[in-house]
């Protein structure tokens, strides 16, 4: 069995799992004034190079939802990707944690929002005050079509919103294998580039269930942190959530990990190229897009390898997803695998 669905179906790294256990050793404070998470908050002060402060999180829904909750009024207008997840995955969560705020969806090539079709939507729904306050622009990094924002293009998008008094959040389920994909340091790929709420995502990386709240404009940590008790997502015991997170960041965990999903999606992209399949869409992260012929899909589908089918891309269009522990022997059986007549 291959498992290409999503990086969601797969296990968690032992390091995180011995870091719970760990944790779970004596007494400490609750609701997040424990040792471990003072520890995180030290360790993203270092590696972000600045001051900020951070909310451990349980699911990416609840972070964008919250984050997104303290950014926009139930009257303000949050600009995306006609594809993200905030808009096309998450039930109305961010409807409903705002209080009703409009998500206006813009359409992009190769799920990336630009400046262009970003003013316009903006002149178009927040020019007359009547319709919407635009409030906040949401980016995914890496975005659902396996695609990432560079960064110039972070700043280009950001220096719009923010001329426009509009807040940049970053739904980051897949920052991990967006930022091994590029040279620049952590500060440049995320507040040097005007982001202000960062979601950084652990838990398709290697984590068992945590996200991080990474709060650049501190102004909105107060807001956030009384809506996640009102919600019910303050964990008591977030010492287990920050455990998660603080090995993820410990000895660069999250980067090795993210290596390997990007370096396995890079060999699957060529090896199924070179034998004439046609690959959708730039792959850049850990997600290839391809046209598979009916045989070729069926083939690999009863040789035990997973992956779902992608109809928005086209006819044909499957997805198939690498994660921290895709090994390279699974994808070279893959590759044969839609070589074979
Ligand atoms: C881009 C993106 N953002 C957010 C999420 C939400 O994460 P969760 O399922 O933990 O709520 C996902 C999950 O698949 C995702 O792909």
């Amino acid at each position: 069995m291959i498992d290409l669905r999503s990086d969601n179906t797969l296990g968690c790294s032992p390091e995180i799992l011995e870091s719970l256990t760990r944790a779970s050793r004596g007494a400490v404070a609750s609701y997040g004034n424990d040792p471990i998470t003072e520890r995180l908050r030290e360790r993203c002060r270092t590696i972000f190079e600045t001051e900020l402060d951070i909310i451990p999180v349980a699911t990416g829904t609840a972070a964008n939802s919250l984050a997104l909750a303290a950014m926009s009024p139930p009257w303000g207008g949050i600009f995306c990707h006609a594809d993200a997840h905030i808009q096309r995955d998450e039930l109305g969560a961010p409807e409903f944690f705002t209080g009703g705020a409009k998500i206006i969806p813009i359409d992009g090539e190769s799920g990336k929002l630009h400046v262009d079709a970003l003013k316009r939507s903006i002149e178009e729904y927040g020019s007359s005050g009547r319709m919407l306050v635009p409030a906040a622009l949401s980016l995914t990094q890496a975005t659902e079509a396996g695609t990432t924002y560079s960064v110039n293009e972070l700043r280009e998008l950001s220096e719009l919103a923010h001329a426009e008094n509009m807040l940049v959040h970053v739904d980051g389920a897949r920052f991990a294998n967006a930022f091994a994909a590029q040279s620049r340091s952590l500060a440049d790929f995320s507040w040097r580039s005007g982001i202000d709420v960062l979601v950084f995502g652990a838990t398709k990386n290697g984590a068992m269930a945590s996200e991080l709240l990474v709060i650049f404009r501190r102004d909105l940590t107060d807001g956030l942190t009384r809506r996640l008790h009102r919600s019910g997502h303050r964990f008591s015991k977030m010492r287990f959530l920050s455990a998660q997170l603080d090995s993820y960041l410990e000895n660069d965990l999250w980067l090795r990990n993210a290596r390997q999903a990007n370096e396995a999606a890079g060999t699957l992209a060529h090896g199924l190229s070179e034998l004439g399949i046609e690959i959708l869409r730039p792959v850049q992260a850990n997600i290839v897009f391809a046209r598979l012929d009916p045989a070729t899909s069926s083939r690999l589908s009863s040789s035990g390898v997973s992956f779902y089918d992608w109809p928005l891309f086209g006819d044909g269009a499957v997805r198939m997803v690498t994660g921290w522990n895709t090994e390279p022997k699974d994808i070279q059986r893959v590759i044969g695998l839609a070589a074979t007549e």
